[in-house]
């Protein structure tokens, strides 16, 4: 067992890896297109809401449990639990979390590999010549994703290169690349958004997203907007718990939680505002939109100037998101093996990538690809269909929130009161009424909420 544990250099270094991880194909791919089938305005206020309300209390929660423990999440709930209600059961809640690391990374690896054959053809120029007739792009869509070859290749491709940064480490890997990355990424994503101002879709981009319609609102669209808010903060699973593992004991964890919420809601409404803006300039049909960010966004950045350079700029910028959520995927799962099985971080890294990509290639091949896989649904719905849609939906809508319950319970009430207060204000002057409140939310109100998922997922709603 490793005696001292790896440590992130400084407060920036935690606060952008954990950014990292936060921001990825959750704030690129899902939240524009939930939002679009959710008619924007009132489903955005409640995203928000739920933010405030659920995210960014147990964002701190699962900071202070890896901080204090210095363990990732099995041998946290272990150690924490230790003389206290529930005691060992406890660590069921750390192994259901690395088993969300093991099945969310398998799938996500392959959408995420579909950003790479996006920049190759956005820089050969296929991409310009697709984009010019909807749906020949369409039809290159669909062909690529019936495509077994294809599919596992830049699964493998991503893969590759989450394992190549996780194999480096705490410092020389996953904040080194995250340091790299994401200024990268903010950089893109400024440039992106002070075009979308000049098109002419802009007004109303900014329109659909803020003035809401509390008509428009269903039930299931509250749900997937609480659903949604575990996804793309990474909770739920012990990524943050491990990342706070590493956290240096002088940094504040209500600064750092605060800060990573605040760049995650910011990027996703700014990608938000980049695709609305130039799909209402153009009073773009969309007709499916879980796959706008593939066949719809490219037609029209090529109507506009210097599409060929704005679309390979995008996609890289989607890629760089994706990668430094992957690494965080991977290094839970690695972790892992690294604190419980005693293996060293390249035999763990190496091992787990290894497995994590065969398992993802079930879902790579489920498009279509191979037969029994696009048709296997456990489920049951239309929107479980194939390997992929079951995993998805077993991992959004129960492994987040059910570990995002038990976080929240074990937090607030098994963990005594002075234990996560003298956490929270290490590093962080007097807290005074913000712990009071942070008390609160995370013993009723995100509780509650998250309950509220749960019990309608077991009823049946229908909300991804
Ligand atoms: N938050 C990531 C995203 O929005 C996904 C993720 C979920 C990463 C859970 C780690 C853990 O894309």
């Amino acid at each position: 067992m490793a005696t001292s544990r790896a440590q992130w250099s400084g407060r920036v270094g935690f606060i952008l890896a954990a950014a990292g991880s936060a921001i990825g194909l959750g704030n690129l791919w899902k939240f524009p297109y939930i939002t679009l089938e959710n008619h924007g305005g009132a489903f955005v206020l409640v995203y928000l809401v739920a933010i405030a309300v659920v995210g960014a209390p147990i964002m701190a929660a699962e900071i202070i449990l890896g901080r204090k423990s210095r363990q990732s999440p099995v041998g946290a709930f272990r150690l924490l639990a230790i003389g206290r209600p529930g005691g060992r059961a406890w660590t069921g809640v750390g192994y259901l979390g690395v088993l969300a690391g093991f099945v969310i990374l398998s799938y996500y690896s392959v959408v995420a590999g579909w950003t790479i054959r996006y920049i190759v053809i956005a820089v050969s120029g296929t991409l310009g010549e697709l984009a010019h007739h909807p749906e020949a792009l369409q039809s290159y869509f669909v062909s690529f994703l019936n495509d077994p070859a294809a599919q596992v290749f830049h699964h493998s491709l991503f893969m590759a290169a989450t394992i190549g940064v996780v194999y480096f480490g705490v410092g020389k890997g996953i904040e080194r690349a995250a340091k790299i990355l994401m200024p990268l990424l903010f950089t893109i994503l400024v440039i992106l958004a002070i075009y979308s101002v000049s098109t002419p879709g802009f007004g109303q981009a900014i329109a659909f997203l803020f003035r809401p319609n509390f008509s428009e609102l269903t039930a299931g669209g509250v749900l997937e907007a609480l659903g949604h808010s575990f996804f793309t903060l990474s909770l739920g699973m012990g990524a943050m718990l491990t990342y706070g593992s590493y956290m240096r004991r002088q940094d504040s964890i209500p600064f750092a939680s605060f800060t990573i919420c605040f760049l995650d809601t910011l990027i996703a409404i700014m990608a938000c505002i980049i695709m609305f803006s130039v799909i209402f300039s153009f009073d773009f049909e969309v007709s499916k939109s879980s796959t706008i960010l593939f066949t719809t966004i490219p037609v029209i950045f090529f109507k506009l100037p210097a599409g060929a350079l704005v679309s390979a700029l995008f996609y890289l910028l989607v890629a760089f998101a994706a990668l430094t959520s992957t690494i965080s995927l991977l290094e839970v799962v690695s972790s892992y093996a690294i604190d419980e099985l005693g293996w060293g971080r390249h035999r763990a890294s190496l091992t787990m990538g290894a497995a994590i990509w065969v398992f993802g290639v079930l879902s790579a091949l489920s498009f279509g690809g191979v037969d029994v896989l696009s048709r296997f649904n456990l489920i049951g719905r239309d929107s479980t269909a194939g390997v992929f849609g079951t995993f998805d939906y077993l991992a959004s809508n129960w492994f987040l929130p059910v570990g995002g319950f038990f976080i929240a319970l074990f937090t607030g009430w098994i963990l005594t009161s002075k234990a996560s207060r003298d956490e929270l204000e290490e590093g962080h002057a007097s807290l005074s009424w913000s712990f009071t409140m942070w008390r609160f939310l995370i013993r009723f109100a995100a509780p509650a909420a998250v309950g509220v998922i749960i019990v309608s997922v077991i009823l049946g709603a229908e909300y991804q």
